[in-house]
């Protein structure tokens, strides 16, 4: 089973760009796999617990849960307004969950993996957190922007992180694979000196934060926010489930999962943390999550940030232009791996040439030629026409389509991919300029020349809805429904080869698929 998940977001404020990023990212990816055959099951979900979900509560002056119950509506509402198909919904207040972390602390306990100790240091109470001499300014101070400091010692649990990092140093030294892209994986490699002298603090004691699950074997104290919410892999999938609960076979999801997630949570979180986790809990080597890191969107070069009020907001890029024009950009203005500004002139102009103009276009006016030009809108190009060199370039173009698209999707150069496909329908742009349909349909005499000519257009669109749906779903069955082959929606990958419509073949009248974003004059873009 391929089994892919996505980071959970922080429910102490609303969808931002970067979440719908990776979540449509994510989903790009398992309809990918689907599409190629492949079983799969998808998780994503949010993340509950912790400080800043306790302040910002506080602040509104309402208890934690109702305030993380809030925001998560927002974000359920968004995933399901941009075409999200998950199979799990992961909330680490959900009482599965926290049964599994529960059930995770209490052996990692009994196997002496975990240990009280007390912690004596410098504490920021505005942060509310242990500061290392890594957080002193250079003249070596703890700056205004940690309040006051004072020095505390306070008992906690603690994890044997150290006890993992020869094991992981070894593992990513064998398995080039683990985290794409590469280059990120010899900066984990990088980090690890200083786990092998460092363990991780599991703990919070209540009186500083509450909001939290409670260590099964200690009531004054919860589980750090990250220790929980990294279980969530875990849990929903339904690791240590009871027998009755509706979670699905962990047995049968769990072989070598793929983790979806940002650059910054990569090191220390899920690259140490999480996998030290999986190993002190018995997880094999062969059984490790595989990691794809992606960049981060900025706004003019800048980090988006609620204080600098440059946060770009996917709800309102969606109602406003639609679901279609906000995953097509997500999906092709960033390479896998790399960050990108967010440039809304270019969110317009992408659509408008890509999928209005180049796309959309070929669409409509092809059907539009073939109802017209047709008898009974149907196409039937003698069975011993004689092709001629550009409809063997094109049909060789298509074949080389599929080839390189596959290449860039199974290294999740989504952007890359659809690049390859905007090729293949520019150049059946030019084959319709250079066939002039038009003026064929003006002499009987060309008739078997006219059918061929909108057959091969056809049967490019065809096969590019299919290798466009995994990131524009709902677009591409329309494309299917009106090309008169909705029948092939189930097509697999290893089936989108020449001949998938055949002939006779009846098409449906068209609608405009991409329409236009209509612009103020001044702001015509494409
Ligand atoms: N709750 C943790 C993750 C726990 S996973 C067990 C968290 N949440 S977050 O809301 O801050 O971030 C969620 C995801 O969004 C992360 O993968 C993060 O990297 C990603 N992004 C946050 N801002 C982003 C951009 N500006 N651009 C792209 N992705 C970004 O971290």
């Amino acid at each position: 089973m391929y089994y892919l998940t996505t980071a959970i977001d922080y429910t102490n404020g609303s969808p931002h760009i970067g979440h719908a990023y990776e979540k449509i990212l994510s989903d790009i990816l398992v309809r990918y796999q689907k599409l190629k055959g492949v079983e799969t099951f998808f998780l994503t979900g949010v993340d509950q617990h912790g400080q800043k979900v306790q302040q910002s509560a506080e602040k509104e002056g309402i208890h934690p849960a109702t305030y993380a119950a809030k925001n998560t509506k927002k974000f359920k509402k968004l995933w399901e307004q941009v075409g999200l198909d998950y199979d799990g919904w992961a909330e680490t207040t959900d009482d599965r969950h926290k049964a599994c972390v529960g059930k995770i602390l209490t052996q990692l306990k009994e196997k002496g993996q975990l240990y009280k100790k007390s912690h004596q240091g410098f504490y920021s109470v505005r942060q509310e957190q242990f500061l290392t001499d890594r957080d002193r300014n250079e003249k070596g101070e703890f700056g205004a922007e940690w309040g006051e400091v004072v020095e505390l010692s306070e008992e906690n649990w603690y994890f044997k992180l150290s006890d993992h990092a020869q094991w992981l140093q070894d593992y990513l030294g064998a398995t080039p694979d683990c985290i794409y892209p590469s280059f990120r994986q010899q900066e984990v490699i990088n980090s690890l000196e200083k786990m092998h002298k460092t363990d991780l603090c599991i703990s919070r004691p209540k009186e500083r934060l509450f909001w939290g699950i409670e260590l099964p074997f200690d009531a004054e104290y919860v589980t750090y926010v990250w220790f929980d919410a990294l279980i969530n892999y875990l849990s929903f999938a339904g690791y240590l489930a009871e027998p009755d609960s509706d979670l699905p076979d962990f047995n049968e999801i769990w072989e070598r999962p793929v983790h979806v997630i940002g650059k910054d949570i990569l090191v220390p979180a899920h690259a140490i943390y999480w996998m030290a986790m999986l190993h002190a809990l018995g997880f094999k080597d062969e059984q490790m999550p595989q990691f794809v890191v992606h960049g981060f969107w900025n706004a003019k070069g800048e980090k988006m940030s609620k204080s600098i009020g440059n946060i770009i907001d996917p709800k309102e890029l969606a109602e406003t232009y639609g679901v279609d024009a906000l995953r097509y950009y997500l999906a092709r203005d960033i390479h896998t791996g790399k960050d990108s500004d967010f440039i809304p002139d270019r969110f317009i102009s992408i659509f408008q040439t890509e999928l209005a103009n180049d796309l959309g276009n070929l669409c409509n006016r092809t059907l539009n030629m073939t109802v017209r030009f047709c008898e009974e809108k149907t196409l039937n190009t003698p069975s011993d026409y004689t092709l001629a060199e550009l409809d063997q370039q094109l049909q060789a173009s298509l074949i080389k389509t599929k080839e390189e698209y596959i290449k860039h999707m199974d290294i999740y150069q989504v952007s890359l991919a659809l690049e390859t496909i905007n090729k293949h329908v520019k150049l059946c742009n030019s084959y319709a300029e250079a066939n002039q349909p038009w003026a064929l349909a003006k002499d009987e005499a060309h008739k078997a020349q006219l059918h061929n000519c909108l057959y091969h257009i056809i049967e490019s669109l065809a096969q590019i809805a299919l290798l466009l749906s995994p990131v524009l779903p709902e677009a591409c069955g329309k494309i299917l429904q009106q090309l008169g082959a909705a029948e092939l929606a189930n097509t697999t990958l290893a089936d989108i080869s020449w001949g998938l419509i055949q002939q006779p073949h009846t098409v449906n009248k068209p609608k405009p698929i991409f329409p236009r974003i209509q612009l103020p004059e001044t702001q015509e873009q494409a």
